[in-house]
C-alpha cells in the first residue's frame, strides 16, 4: 500500500464542485485583489477564531513580519522565541532589525516557559510562542511572564488553526496571532496565503495599512509598507474550505487517537506528549524515534512517506552562526532533532492506511 505524507488531491476531488465554482466566480467577476470575497473570508475566519478582527495577507511569514513592525519591534530590541520552529518565526524578527533570542523546548516540543525569564533583559520587547505541530504553547504561563515584564506576545499559529488549551483559544491572551494558509496547512489555500487575527481594532487597521503599501485609501501612503495582500481567488477557496475545518480537525484527532492506541508501548518510540486540558489539532503527528534513520528507510521501502520537522533547530542553522550557540544551550532541541519523525496525517487518510503505517512501525521495532 502506498501512503503519501499528505494528499491534497483527495481533498480537492471531494470538494471539487464547490471549489471550482468559487474560483470561477472570481474569474467571472475579474476582481482579483480585495473586494467582498476577501472581506467575507476575513470576517468568517475571525469569527471561527473567536477574535474581533482578521487581516488577510499574502503568507504566514508576512503575517508575522507585519505584526512585529506595527508593534514597533526594531533595531536594538530582542524577541524571545522557541528553538524549534520554521525559519519564518526567527527570520522575521531579524528582518525588523531586532535579535531573536532562542529558548529550548520541553518534551512536548513547545517553548519551555521555565526558561523564558532568565532570557529577559532591558532590550526584550516581545515573546513569540509557536504552537508547533498543532498543540498550543502554555499561554497562561507565558501571559503571566509577559505581564510581569511588560512584554508583548505574538502567537505563531501557522500550525494551529482551531487549537485550544485550558479554555483558551489562539489569539485570546496575545496582541495578535498569525496564521499560514500554505497548501498543506490544516486550512490550506491553493498557493500562498496568511492572516493576522487580533482583538485590537487599531492594530488590525495598522496591519492592513502596512500590508497594503502603507495605504488604507488609494494613493494616501501614511507609512512605507509592503505589498502583501490576500488575493481574491485564495480567499474564495479558503471560504469554501473553512466550512469543513472543524470536520477535518476532528478527523485529524481521530487519526492521532488511532496512532496513539496502535503504537502504545512500542519500545524505541515515544508518542506525542499532550498537555492536560490541551486539545491539539495535529497539523503533524510527530514521534520521537530511536534509530530514526533506520525506521524512516524501512517505511520508505514499504512505500510510506514520512518527513522531519525540522532537521536542525533554529539556533544551529548556518544563518545564526554568528550568535555562537552551543549544543548545551538547547539540549532538548538538539537531542530531539535526531529523533523526531512526522508520520503521515491528513483528514482523508483511511483507517486502513493508518493501520498499515502502525503495523509497519511495529514490525520495524520488533525485528531490530
Ligand atoms: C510555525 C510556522 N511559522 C511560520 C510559517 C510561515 O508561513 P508561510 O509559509 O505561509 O509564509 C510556517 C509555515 O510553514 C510555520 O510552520
Amino acid at each position: 500500500m502506498k501512503i503519501p505524507f499528505i494528499d491534497l488531491k483527495r481533498q480537492y476531488q471531494q470538494r471539487k464542485a464547490e471549489i471550482d465554482q468559487a474560483i470561477h466566480e472570481v474569474l467571472d467577476e475579474s476582481n482579483f485583489l480585495g473586494g467582498a470575497k476577501v472581506k467575507s473570508f476575513e470576517d468568517r475566519f475571525a469569527e471561527q477564531c473567536g477574535t474581533k478582527h482578521c487581516v488577510g495577507v499574502a503568507n504566514g511569514t508576512d503575517a508575522l513580519y507585519t505584526t512585529l513592525k506595527i508593534l514597533g519591534i526594531g533595531k536594538g530590541d530582542e524577541v524571545i522565541t522557541s528553538a524549534c520552529s520554521w525559519i519564518s518565526t526567527s527570520g522575521t524578527i531579524s528582518q525588523t532589525g531586532a535579535k531573536p533570542v532562542f529558548v529550548d523546548i520541553g518534551e512536548d516540543y513547545l517553548i519551555d516557559v521555565k526558561q523564558i525569564e532568565s532570557n529577559i533583559n532591558s532590550k526584550t520587547k516581545a515573546i513569540i510562542p509557536v504552537h508547533l505541530y498543532g498543540q498550543m504553547a502554555n499561554m497562561k504561563a507565558i501571559a503571566k511572564v509577559a505581564e510581569k515584564y511588560n512584554l508583548m506576545i505574538i502567537e505563531d499559529s501557522a500550525q494551529a488553526h482551531l487549537a485550544e488549551r485550558e479554555g483558551l483559544f489562539v489569539g485570546e491572551v496575545s496582541k495578535a496571532a498569525t496564521f499560514s494558509f500554505y497548501p498543506s496547512k490544516n486550512l490550506g489555500a491553493y498557493g500562498d496565503a496568511g492572516a493576522i487575527v487580533t482583538n485590537c481594532e487599531q492594530l488590525a487597521e495598522k496591519c492592513r495599512q502596512f500590508a497594503n503599501q502603507g495605504q488604507l485609501v488609494r494613493h494616501q501612503h501614511k507609512l512605507e509598507g509592503i505589498n502583501s495582500r490576500l488575493d481574491t481567488i485564495q480567499a474564495a477557496i479558503l471560504s469554501v474550505k473553512l466550512k469543513y475545518l472543524s470536520e477535518w480537525t476532528a478527523q485529524r484527532r481521530k487519526i492521532a487517537k488511532q496512532y496513539n492506541e496502535a503504537l502504545k508501548g512500542v519500545s524505541g518510540l515515544r508518542l506525542p506528549i499532550v498537555n492536560s486540558n490541551s486539545n491539539p489539532v495535529y497539523h503533524l503527528y510527530v514521534v520521537s524515534a530511536e534509530n530514526r534513520e533506520g525506521l524512516q528507510n524501512y517505511l520508505k521501502s514499504n512505500e510510506i512517506s514520512t518527513a522531519i520537522h525540522y532537521p536542525t533547530p533554529l539556533p544551529f542553522l548556518d544563518c545564526y552562526q554568528d550568535l555562537n550557540h552551543k549544543v548545551e544551550d538547547f539540549p532538548v532541541a538538539h537531542a530531539e532533532s535526531s529523533k523526531i519523525l512526522s508520520l503521515p496525517i491528513f483528514p482523508e487518510m483511511t483507517t486502513k492506511e493508518v493501520d498499515y503505517v502502525c503495523e509497519s512501525v511495529r514490525h520495524f521495532y520488533d525485528s531490530h
